[in-house]
């Protein structure tokens, strides 16, 4: 049976697994760390598609040179940041992606990050393991996340799932986005057009907004300004929206109270600052990393692939 070549860069859950060694001729290379341009072009040659993960950085000067027999290109994530989608029409390369199957994975650790900034969990957590418990340990005074407001940056299918969650544990939503959405979508959540409007009345902010152009940067010493003094930032998106010695130097001020962090510029190296502050809450990207939706999103991968190669509809191709 005739099976497409696939060029595989990481090793997936057990279901998507199989079904790539049934259905593709495999071309892996697990090196353990992100591939260079070059390694993944030399890959490339001669294959049908690719499977990719935003590790991986598909640029322009990429896709200039990349095999003619490259017809799709699939990444293992929602985000679209590490390819350059533009350059990829123009070499008639599908793109595929995974737009919706991480919403409630993420959402959930969103929730993990302001609870466990807010109630202040690493510094629990180093307590006991650090076995310093005792009678005497000064106490370890957090904040509710209970009847605070939550200013939700980019309203999608994340930003709506953090609010559902948000709302239970009695907040109070706020959202900007491009454009207002219908109530029947975002319930009692207040829209703003600006975040010169929203930020002021935030105890918390969550970015779910992807990274571009235009939100390169979008959390610096001026936006972070317009917060009340002591919010508590989340990021679960993109490193790249936040501005790393801001974020520390209003972590250091007080001006927050406390991060949550699943995401960094350059992952997975992280600006070494944010290790000796007891105030940041740091994950190693994890908003999707559950069995259930890394095995979804790589079904879905798999799914735009195939179709593409066999001229059929494919779920879910990135628009140029
Ligand atoms: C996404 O889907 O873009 C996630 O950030 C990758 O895990």
């Amino acid at each position: 049976m005739f099976k497409p070549k696939l060029v595989v860069t990481i090793r997936y859950p057990a279901a998507v697994e199989e079904r790539l060694e049934r259905e593709f001729d495999v071309r892996r290379e697990t090196s353990g760390r992100a591939l260079s341009s070059a390694e993944l072009l030399a890959l490339a040659e001669g294959a049908d598609a690719m499977l990719i993960t935003p590790m991986d950085r598909l640029d322009a000067a990429f896709f200039e040179r990349v095999s003619k027999s490259v017809k799709v290109i699939s990444t293992y994530s929602v985000g679209l940041d590490h390819i350059d989608v533009k350059s990829a029409a123009a070499r008639d390369i599908s793109i595929g992606y995974t737009p919706g199957a991480n919403s409630d994975a993420t959402a959930e650790i969103a929730m993990l990050l302001m609870l466990g900034a807010a109630r202040r969990a690493y510094e629990g957590q180093e307590l006991v393991r650090t076995q310093s418990w005792s009678e005497t340990s000064r106490p370890i005074l957090g904040l509710e996340l209970s009847g605070k407001s939550l200013g939700i940056i980019g309203m999608g299918r994340i930003g709506q799932a953090v609010a559902k969650r948000a709302r239970a544990f009695g907040m109070q939503i706020h959202y900007a986005n491009p454009v207002e959405l219908s109530q029947d979508i975002t319930g009692e959540s207040i829209y703003h057009r600006s975040l010169a409007e929203m930020l002021p009345l935030c105890h918390f902010l969550s970015l779910h907004a992807p990274e571009t152009a235009k939100t390169h940067n979008m959390i610096d010493a001026k936006t972070l300004a317009l917060l009340p003094h002591g919010a508590i930032l989340i990021n679960t998106a993109r490193g790249g929206l936040i501005v790393d010695s801001d974020v520390i130097a209003a972590l250091k001020s007080g001006q927050l109270a406390a991060a949550g962090l699943d995401v960094f510029e350059m992952e997975p190296a992280l600006n070494p600052d944010y290790l000796i502050l007891n105030n940041v809450f740091l994950l190693p990207h994890l908003g999707s990393a559950t069995i259930e939706t890394r095995t979804r999103m790589g079904m879905i991968c798999l799914d735009n692939i195939s179709a593409v190669l066999l001229g059929k509809t494919a779920p879910s191709l990135a628009q140029s």
